[in-house]
């Protein structure tokens, strides 16, 4: 694993963003595992932005996104298909027929499980794959206790998920429950993963997760098992890690990062705007979170 700190949000999001690009300049066709979240917004922003001003190509791109909410058509504003169409598959040249998230109304969810893994498996597993965090350091919806080889099925949402996610719902209460979500086993299968985490929210699930023991409880360690795994923070969600000096000394002084000391172009970074500014509410109990 690999951490890089930045000095603020932007500059951790315009260094996900260049390395996306450069990954898809050299593979037209790159396998992308997608996240969603607040915190993917500004990189899908600057994907825009590099697709209108420097002609990045996805014409040939195939997406898989982590994770879909059961329950929720893909027109709803709160289904993460909705959520990748608004951000970046209607605003770049994807064909949508190489876009791929998981069918949150199927009637048959293991089948659709199964489904999804065959998917995958048919582009030839992912390329790169985008992650979140979630503050109980679930990657997708891999929930604590999610096993380190756990593939791609429906899992319970814990009472601090539906929480952090509720201000994106009109009511708390109408967080769904349940969700499909890629396992953790399908997740380390990627060949290369990249992490972006940013605010004050994230620095102590990111401690646990880069420097903390591996464990199902925190679905992020696993990420410790991944031979090429990029951890990219701000400097508030790395504040809590130890050995900081160090992952500043790698990136300033390793050859391989040197292209990307440089900002993203003004032009670039301002194609879009993000829709949402990155939330920084408190997490508040749903009162119907353990039903
Ligand atoms: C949801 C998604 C996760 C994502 C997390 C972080 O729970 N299922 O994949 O990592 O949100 O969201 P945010 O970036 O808003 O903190």
């Amino acid at each position: 694993m690999e951490v890089i700190i930045r000095p603020n949000a932007d500059a951790a999001a315009d260094l996900m963003a260049r390395i996306i690009a450069k990954e898809l300049r050299s593979n037209p066709r790159l396998v992308l595992g997608l996240a969603t979240g607040c915190t993917m917004e500004s990189v899908y922003a600057r994907l825009v932005g590099m697709h209108r001003e420097e002609g990045l190509d996805f014409s040939c791109c195939r997406t898989f996104n982590l994770d879909e909410y059961v329950g929720l058509p893909g027109n709803h504003h709160n289904s993460y298909r909705h959520y990748m169409n608004q951000h970046l598959f209607l605003q770049v040249n994807i064909d949508l027929k190489n876009t791929h998230l998981p069918d949150g109304l199927a009637t048959d969810l293991v089948a659709e499980c199964a489904n999804y893994e065959r998917l995958i498996a048919e582009c030839g597993g992912i390329d790169l794959q985008l992650l979140g965090i979630g503050q109980n350091g679930h990657l997708g919806f891999n929930e604590p206790l999610s096993a380190l080889r756990s593939r791609t099925r429906v899992k319970i949402l814990s009472p601090m998920t539906r929480a952090q996610n509720a201000p994106l719902f009109p009511k708390p209460d109408q967080v769904p429950h349940r969700a499909i979500t890629m396992g953790v086993g399908t997740i380390l299968d990627c060949r290369r993963c990249l992490l972006l985490a940013t605010g004050e929210e994230k620095a102590a699930i990111i401690a646990k997760a880069v420097e903390g023991h591996i464990t199902s409880m925190v679905s992020a360690t696993a990420l410790q098992l991944h031979p090429e795994c990029t951890v990219i923070l701000d400097e508030v969600a790395g504040s809590q890690l130890k050995e900081s000096d160090y992952y500043h000394w790698i990136f300033e002084n390793q050859p391989e990062w040197e292209p990307f000391h440089e900002a993203l172009s003004p032009l670039a970074k301002n194609g879009v705007q993000a829709k949402h500014q990155p939330k920084k509410q408190p997490v508040e109990v749903i009162s119907d979170a353990l039903e």
